[in-house]
């Protein structure tokens, strides 16, 4: 009984979607879900990550290993507002056009933003904050 609660909390912990089963099969066999999740990571940083535990001995096909590296992007991903394009900043982190346009604006006049705050000298400061998890300055 008590395995069947922590199985069940443990699968309601991630959210749906392509690569679900994957990590839960392949990533939660040498520590738990709060590891994986305990940073939200650049789709190049995940790439890094799962290499990095194929090392230390995950185990996966190329297939199951990209799906993984989708999944966590999706779910837990943040994006590099440097570097970003502005169709980016709508889908990875729910900018609008409008809002996405005066962000990539914004570095280009004045170079890099330096912290996410910095952000809201293009965006209205509450949307940057709501989405501080996911952004990522490099
Ligand atoms: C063969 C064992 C093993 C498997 C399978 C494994 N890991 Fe790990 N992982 C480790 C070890 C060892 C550590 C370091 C100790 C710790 O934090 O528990 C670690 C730490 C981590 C960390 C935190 C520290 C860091 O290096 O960033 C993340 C994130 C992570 N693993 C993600 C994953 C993902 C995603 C998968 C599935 C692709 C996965 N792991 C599968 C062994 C494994």
């Amino acid at each position: 009984m008590l395995t069947l609660l922590l199985l069940v909390n443990l699968v309601q912990d991630l959210p749906d979607g392509p690569g679900k089963a994957e990590v839960m099969k392949i990533c939660l066999d040498c520590h738990d879900l709060d590891t994986v999740k305990a940073d939200n990571r650049t789709k190049e940083a995940w790439k890094k990550t799962v290499a990095k535990m194929v090392d230390r001995g995950a185990e996966g096909t190329d297939e199951q290993l990209d799906a993984i590296v989708n999944y966590l992007s999706k779910n837990f991903g943040r994006i590099n507002v440097n570097k970003a394009l502005p169709e980016e900043l709508v889908s990875g982190l729910d900018f609008s056009p409008a809002e996405a346009q005066a962000i990539v604006e914004y570095r280009d006049k004045n170079g890099a933003y330096k912290t996410w705050r910095d952000l809201s000298n293009a965006v209205d400061p509450a949307r940057v904050e709501a989405k501080k998890d996911h952004i990522a300055v490099q």
